[in-house]
């Protein structure tokens, strides 16, 4: 008996602790509920697919093509708002790498409207956010997978904005060309002229490829160096390489027109 009792009381500190019983009720949070609902994204072990497309972009080693996420006009909203957010900065809204950074003397970031990333797979895109490219941080902790995957989405859509025929609208479309437009908008001479760069833009892509940057001496590291990395400024002609007369500097005492 007096073991007995013993033995319970010694039980009773232990018995009274302060926890949770699985499944159990409590008053202390409002919704009555012991169990915590999951932590928003929480990805319980092994059942992230951290090789899959969805995460790398990458099929069998390869940049792979294709869209893992649906396509719908969310997706594209949510791209452009992303890709306005971080990528204008430096490749302006329209994408050719001539953003307001770069504008003031940042390595030009890649021009989206040549054939080589035209022509690229959609897995470049979302590589490059992940991973960076050349001059170029990555953006994966900014952007979730979902929101690269969406940016991509949307470079694509910039991509045809940029380089649509006619024959792409849709019947009884009007299509008026850029300069037409501003000029009836009242804008400078050389507003919809390709945009020039300052003398001090420093040129060059990890690889030397053409990042269609204007002025960029493609495959020409100056003799001598090797290298494609930091090539002098002097090489730049500040206009573009790829066709029209150089701009006049407009007028209005700023030497860009356009805003960004
Ligand atoms: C801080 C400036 C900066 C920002 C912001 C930036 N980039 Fe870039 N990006 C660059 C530069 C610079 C290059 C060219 C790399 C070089 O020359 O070293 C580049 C190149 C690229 C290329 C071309 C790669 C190739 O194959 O030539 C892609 C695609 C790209 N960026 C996508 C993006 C996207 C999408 C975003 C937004 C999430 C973004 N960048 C944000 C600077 C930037």
């Amino acid at each position: 008996m007096a073991a007995t009792l013993a033995l319970a009381g010694c039980r009773q500190d232990m018995h009274n602790q302060p926890k949770f019983i699985p499944q159990r009720g409590t008053t202390f949070f409002a919704s009555g509920r012991s169990v915590r609902p999951q932590v928003e994204n929480t990805v319980a072990r092994n059942q992230m697919d951290a090789d899959s497309y969805f995460y790398t972009g990458l099929q069998g080693g390869k940049e792979g093509d294709g869209l893992p996420i649906p396509l719908t006009e969310a997706t594209m909203e949510r791209g452009q708002e992303r890709f306005n957010i971080y990528c204008t900065p430096c490749h302006s809204r329209v994408g050719n790498g001539v953003g307001m950074i770069v504008q003031r003397g940042y390595r030009p970031a890649g021009n989206f409207h040549t054939d080589r990333l035209r022509n690229a797979p959609l897995g470049h895109f979302f590589t490059v956010m992940t991973n960076g490219y050349g001059a170029m941080p990555d953006y994966s902790a900014q952007l979730t997978p979902a929101d690269r995957w969406a940016v991509a989405a949307y470079i694509r859509a910039l991509q045809l904005s940029q380089d649509a025929k006619p024959s792409d609208v849709a019947a009884g479309g009007h299509v008026q060309e850029l300069h037409a437009i501003a000029k009836d908008a009242g804008m400078p001479t050389g507003f919809a002229d390709p945009w020039a760069l300052p003398s001090t833009a420093v040129y060059g892509t990890p690889n030397g490829e053409d990042n269609g940057i204007p002025g960029q001496p493609m495959g020409t590291p100056p003799p001598g160096t090797g290298a494609h990395y930091g090539q002098a400024a002097t090489q730049n002609s500040g206009q573009r390489n790829s066709g029209g007369a150089p701009s006049a500097p407009v007028s209005n005492g700023t030497p860009y027109g356009q805003p960004y």
